[in-house]
């Protein structure tokens, strides 16, 4: 029990730094891309259970989603037509998505055989869902409320630089 207490009291720490760093990206004077990519590692380098991070963006008015900037390797997967795989049932429902075990998805698209697991959460500008993060673990079952909440933070700052 003390165990888990320290576990979540360190995780809520490193979330907490994290946001910090997050904002000081956000407010640099550096270009778009290269602050969503500097997002991307921090957040890659930083939590030992995210393995790939990457930002899918809403193609123009098309129906799909393309790849934005990334850290991890590189997929092949750089349109995603809405409605397929994680990331296109997130363009169509606006919620967060939480798949604590890829194996048990029958609408899942396999970056990698060594992921275990997959959170998307949905950006949104002016009420519209224009694309989302991605992150992708080589854990079971990892992600927990305060994933969700912090990645939601990030989604909510980076939705000022687009
Ligand atoms: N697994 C995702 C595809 C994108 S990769 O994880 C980079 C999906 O099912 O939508």
């Amino acid at each position: 029990m003390i165990s888990i207490n320290i576990f979540t009291k360190n995780n809520f720490m490193m979330f907490q730094k994290l946001k910090t760093e997050v904002t000081a990206i956000i407010k640099s004077a550096k270009l778009k891309d290269q602050k969503l990519t500097l997002i991307c590692e921090l957040l890659k380098s930083n939590v030992l259970h995210y393995d790939w991070v990457g930002f899918y963006f809403r193609n123009g008015q098309k129906n799909e989603l393309v790849l934005g900037p990334y850290a991890g390797n590189p997929t092949e997967h750089n349109t995603i037509p809405f409605g397929k795989g994680i990331c296109g049932q997130v363009a169509l429902s606006n919620q967060n998505f939480v798949a604590p075990d890829v194996k048990a998805q029958d609408n899942y698209i396999a970056c990698s055989l060594t992921v275990k697991s997959e959170i998307v959460i949905p950006i949104f500008v002016n009420g519209k869902n224009i694309g989302q993060i991605d992150i992708d673990s080589n854990t079971l079952n990892p992600f927990t409320k305060a994933d969700e909440v912090f990645l939601e933070f990030v989604c909510t700052k980076v939705a000022y630089i687009l």
